[in-house]
């Protein structure tokens, strides 16, 4: 690809403090992490600086206090298993982020090769307001910034954004891989491409449907969002999961992509069930004669039979969302077909293959071949938003 950012390779990091932008986070419950991917995926970038003995300065928010010092949300609880994955000791620098002073004399005092946490950026409203205050203030306690957050992208904030442009900045590995990676997905991917797309509504992914149908070959819909699509074509969707009132723009996005080439790959089957239950009794029926009391919860063998054929005509498949009720067996039965499906055309190099998105990493994982696709992220709106093909200003910012 055409590399239009600069790399860690091009910033000097000897003995430098670096001011690491980095998504902390990361699900915890009862104060442990319960997912550490995203925390995994920085130790590289952490390995690179403390072999230059560089000072890694840890930015990132957690949750959304609201622009409020909150203990609840303090990156404190984060550190042990930044710790654990970087095999590194680290350090918790407390700051309000309005005084940054005792935290400068907390970095000056730190040895050469030091990991530490800074407190939560959003404990302070400049940083969901991109505020060049607040930006210059973070940028004080650094020499060198580096971006690794790419599922922190899509926000506009002092720490993704608007610190960028104070110091020298450059986009870190993991980073630099995610985006490569997208690149190699959207961007310029080797065609015929296929999208799949699921999840439970349209009207959360209508930018995204619009995109995608002109720059694919084939777009597979799934999930409760195809209901909305059958719906559209006049088949009954009994009391399934349907937003009837974007009929209309289903039929709008249909159209497009007609004209685009992009052929749309709807379910032709699906298993019904009576109730939004695990284990409730089901039936398969055509879509053309779905019973009226039931709901749609899956795709049937017919569709998934289709769904692998357009994927054996593709070179690229790009993914979000599980095209069933993925959560409760056996409605899961599609997704994890599909994603069995899709890594091993992946293995067999015959497919590259690039997912994301909250919901469809956990149905990855259900199935088993999380680590078998060739890049799959952990971003969730960042990623939306990259195939809605929306400029990231957290990218954007590091461009040369
Ligand atoms: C995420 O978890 O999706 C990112 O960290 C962004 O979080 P936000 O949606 O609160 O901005
Ligand atoms: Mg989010």
């Amino acid at each position: 690809m055409s590399i239009s950012f600069k790399t860690l390779d091009e910033l000097d990091l000897t003995g430098k403090r670096v001011l690491l932008r980095a998504d902390l986070n990361v699900p915890v419950a009862d104060g442990k992490v319960t997912d550490a991917t995203r925390i995994e995926r920085l130790v590289p970038t952490i390995r690179e600086i403390v072999k230059k003995d560089g000072k890694v300065i840890l930015l990132s928010h957690f949750g959304r206090p609201k622009g409020q010092v909150n203990p609840e949300f303090s990156l404190e609880q984060v550190c042990s298993a930044v710790a654990q994955q970087t095999g590194h000791p680290v350090g918790f620098v407390a700051t309000d982020w309005i005084d940054v002073s005792a935290a400068q004399a907390a970095i000056d005092e730190a040895p050469a090769g030091s990991v530490l946490v800074m407190e939560n950026t959003r404990f302070h409203p400049g940083e969901e307001a991109n505020d060049v205050e607040l930006a210059r203030r973070m940028a004080s306690l650094g020499d060198v910034y580096v971006n690794n957050a790419f599922s922190a992208a899509h926000r506009a904030h002092a720490s993704t954004e608007a610190l960028a442009h104070l110091l020298p900045a450059a986009a870190g590995l993991a980073m630099q891989a995610e985006l490569e990676a997208l690149e190699s997905g959207l961007g310029k991917p080797k065609k015929p491409v296929v999208a799949i797309v699921g999840g439970a509504k349209v009207s959360s992914k209508i930018d995204l449907l619009e995109n995608l149908v002109t720059k694919v070959d084939g777009l597979v819909i799934g999930g409760g969002m195809a209901n909305t699509f059958l719906f559209a074509q006049g088949y009954g969707v009994g009391k399934s999961l349907c937003e009837k009132d974007l009929a209309d723009t289903a039929r709008r996005i249909m159209d497009k992509a007609d004209k685009a080439n992009c052929a749309i790959i709807l379910p032709i089957d699906a298993v019904v069930s009576w109730h939004l239950k695990a284990n409730s009794p089901t039936r398969l029926y055509g879509v053309d004669a779905i019973d009226p009391d039931g709901m749609i919860l899956d795709i049937g063998p017919s569709s998934i039979e289709r769904i692998n054929a357009a994927i054996d005509d593709a070179h690229t498949v790009v993914w979000n969302g599980p095209v069933g009720a993925f959560e409760m067996q056996p409605f899961d039965a599609g997704t994890v077909a599909i994603a069995k499906h899709v890594a091993k055309r992946t293995h067999d190099d015959l497919l590259v293959s690039v997912a994301g998105g909250g919901d469809t990493v956990g149905a990855l994982a259900h199935a088993g071949v999380k680590d078998k696709l060739s890049y799959v992220s952990t971003a969730g709106g960042a990623f939306l938003e990259w195939m809605e093909g929306k400029p990231l200003p957290g990218v954007e910012a590091l461009k040369k």
